[in-house]
C-alpha cells in the first residue's frame, strides 16, 4: 500500500495496549492504534502518546491502510469471542501473508484453531504470551510468540526490540508451532500461581508460627531477595508487606484472605491432569485459592474445630528462617521440574519443538515470575536440552540435596503447629514420590485386579510360570469368580 507508514498495528487500548505501544514507540517503531470505541483513540493521541510517532486509525480499514505490508496487527482485547470477533471485522482488508497477532491471555486450544483457519485464508497467525502487567508492558514485558512459523521473520525486531533485556539477550524468542506461545504463557501463569502460594505460605508460617510482624517478615525477604530467591514476587512481596494505611497498620492485614483468579492456572491443572503428568504443585496453589474463597465457611468451621494447642517457638529462630528459605527453594525447584516435564509432555504429543533454554531464558526476565534461578535453569537446559527432569541437572540436584533437612523441618514444624503448608508439602510428597523406585502402587494394582479384575504386570525380577513378563495377569483373589479379565492393564 503506497503511503502507508505503520510499521505494526494495535487493536485494545486499555491498559496494556496503550503502555505496549509506548514501548514500542520508543523502540523506534511507528504504531498505528484502533480501538473499538473511537474517542479512545483521540483521547490517547492527545495525551498519552502526544509528541510521539503514533498514528490513529478510527476504523478497522484505515488502520489495514496505514501498515505497511505484511502488516502485523497485534490484538489486545479480552481473550474469547472478541478476539474472533476482530478476526472477522479484519478479514476483508488482509492481504496474503497479512500477519494477525492475538496478545491476550488465550486459551492455547483457541490459538491452535485460529492458526489453523487463518492459515487456510492464506493469512498468518501469531498467539503470543505478554508477561509483566503494566509496567512490564511499558518498559520491557516477556513476549512469548508461536503460531504460523512463517511470521517470525516479520516480527522478530519489532518483538525483540520491545521485550525487557537480561545481560544483552532479549526476553522474547519464537516458542513454537500453532498454539505453543499462548500454552507456555498459560504455564507461566501456573507457575506463578505456585510461586504466590509458596510466598504466601511462608509468610504465614513466619507470622502465625513464629510471630513475626509484617516489618520483620518485610526485612527477611528483602535479604532473601539478595539470595537463591532473588525474584520480583519476592521483591514485591518485602515492598507489599511494608507499605502501610495512614492510621500505620500494613495495609496487607487490611485485605480480605479471600483469592481471586482469571483461570490461566486451573488451565494449567486441568491440562496436567490431561496430559497425566503430576504437576502437583500448581494443582495445589489453585486449590488453595478455591479454599480461600470460602471464606464463610472457614469462619464458621473456625469456630468448632479446633487445631493444635498452640506453642510458643522455642528452637534457634535464624536457623528456622534459613531452612524456610530452603524450603521455599527446593519447593520452587520442585515446581519448575513439574512445569517443564508438562511442557516436554505436551510438546510431544502436539509435535511442538520446544526450546526449554529459550523459554527459560524468555522468563528470566519482563514476566512476573522473573529471578535470578530461571538463569540457572536456562543454563541446565542449554548444557542438555533433552534434560529429562530438572532433578537431573547436577546444580539443581545439589541445591535440593542441600536443601532437604531444612525443608522437612518447616513441614514437621508447621504440621506440629497445624499452619496449613499445601505447596511446601505437596513438593515434598512429589521429591519422595519421584525418588522411590517403589511406591505403592503394587497395593492398588492388586485392589484393582480383585474387585473388577482390571489386571496387572509383574515385577522386573519375580517372574514365574504364572506371572510372565509383558502379560496382562489376572488372580483369582478369592476362589470364587472366574477367569475372564475386565480390561487390559493400561499403564
Ligand atoms: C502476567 C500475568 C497476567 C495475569 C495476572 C492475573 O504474566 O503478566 O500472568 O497475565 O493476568 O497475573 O492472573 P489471575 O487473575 O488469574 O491471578
Amino acid at each position: 500500500m503506497s503511503g502507508a507508514t505503520g510499521d505494526i498495528g494495535l487493536i485494545g487500548l486499555a491498559v496494556m495496549g496503550q503502555n505496549l505501544i509506548l514501548n514500542m514507540n520508543d523502540k523506534g517503531f511507528t504504531v498505528v492504534c484502533y480501538n473499538r470505541t473511537t474517542s479512545k483513540v483521540d483521547h490517547f493521541l492527545e495525551n498519552e502518546a502526544k509528541g510521539t510517532k503514533v498514528q490513529g486509525a478510527h476504523s478497522i480499514q484505515e488502520l489495514c491502510a496505514k501498515l505497511k505490508r505484511p502488516r502485523k496487527i497485534i490484538l489486545l482485547v479480552k481473550a474469547g469471542p472478541a478476539v474472533d470477533d476482530f478476526i472477522k471485522q479484519l478479514e476483508p482488508y488482509l492481504e496474503q501473508g497479512d500477519i494477525v497477532i492475538d496478545g491476550g491471555n488465550s486459551h492455547f486450544p483457541d490459538s491452535i484453531r485460529r492458526t489453523k483457519e487463518l492459515e487456510s485464508k492464506g493469512l498468518l497467525f501469531v498467539g503470543s504470551g505478554v508477561s509483566g502487567g503494566e509496567e512490564g508492558a511499558r518498559y520491557g514485558p516477556s513476549l512469548m510468540p508461536g503460531g504460523s512459523p512463517a511470521a517470525w521473520d516479520s516480527i522478530k525486531e519489532i518483538f525483540q526490540k520491545t521485550a525487557a533485556q537480561v545481560e544483552g539477550d532479549p526476553c522474547c524468542d519464537w516458542v513454537g508451532e500453532t498454539g505453543a506461545g499462548h500454552y507456555v504463557k498459560m504455564v507461566h501463569n501456573g507457575i506463578e500461581y505456585g510461586d504466590m502460594q509458596l510466598i504466601s505460605e511462608a509468610y504465614d508460617i513466619l507470622k502465625r508460627g513464629l510471630g513475626l510482624s509484617e516489618d520483620e517478615i518485610a526485612d527477611i525477604f528483602f535479604k532473601w531477595n539478595k539470595g537463591v530467591l532473588d525474584s520480583f514476587l519476592i521483591d514485591i512481596t518485602a515492598n507489599i508487606l511494608k507499605f502501610k494505611d495512614d492510621d500505620g497498620e500494613p495495609v496487607v492485614s487490611k485485605i480480605l484472605d479471600q483469592a481471586g483468579q482469571k483461570g490461566t492456572g486451573k488451565w494449567t491443572a486441568i491440562n496436567a491432569l490431561d496430559a497425566g503428568m503430576p504437576v502437583t504443585l500448581i494443582g495445589e496453589a489453585v486449590f488453595s485459592r478455591c479454599l480461600s474463597a470460602l471464606k464463610a465457611e472457614r469462619t464458621r468451621a473456625s469456630k468448632v474445630i479446633a487445631g493444635p494447642q498452640k506453642e510458643t517457638f522455642r528452637g534457634d529462630k535464624q536457623q528456622f528462617i534459613d531452612d524456610l528459605e530452603q524450603a521455599l527453594y527446593a519447593s520452587k525447584i520442585i515446581s519448575y521440574t513439574q512445569g517443564f516435564m508438562l511442557m516436554r509432555e505436551t510438546a510431544k504429543e502436539l509435535n511442538w519443538n520446544l526450546n526449554y533454554a529459550g523459554i527459560a531464558r524468555m522468563w528470566r526476565g519482563g514476566c512476573i515470575i522473573k529471578s535470578v534461578f530461571l538463569g540457572d535453569i536456562t543454563s541446565a537446559y542449554t548444557k542438555t536440552p533433552a534434560l529429562e527432569s530438572l532433578l537431573f541437572d547436577d546444580f539443581f540436584n545439589k541445591a535440593v540435596h542441600k536443601a532437604q533437612p531444612g525443608w522437612r523441618r518447616i513441614i514437621a514444624q508447621a504440621v506440629l503447629w497445624g499452619i496449613p503448608t499445601p505447596a511446601f508439602s505437596t513438593a515434598l510428597a512429589f521429591f519422595d514420590g519421584y525418588r522411590s523406585e517403589i511406591v505403592p502402587a503394587n497395593l492398588l494394582q492388586a485392589q484393582r485386579d480383585y474387585f473388577g479384575a482390571h489386571t496387572f504386570r509383574v515385577l522386573p525380577g519375580k517372574e514365574n510360570a504364572k506371572f510372565k513378563a509383558g502379560e496382562d495377569i489376572h488372580v483369582n483373589w478369592t476362589g470364587r469368580g472366574g477367569n475372564v479379565s475386565a480390561s487390559s492393564y493400561v499403564a
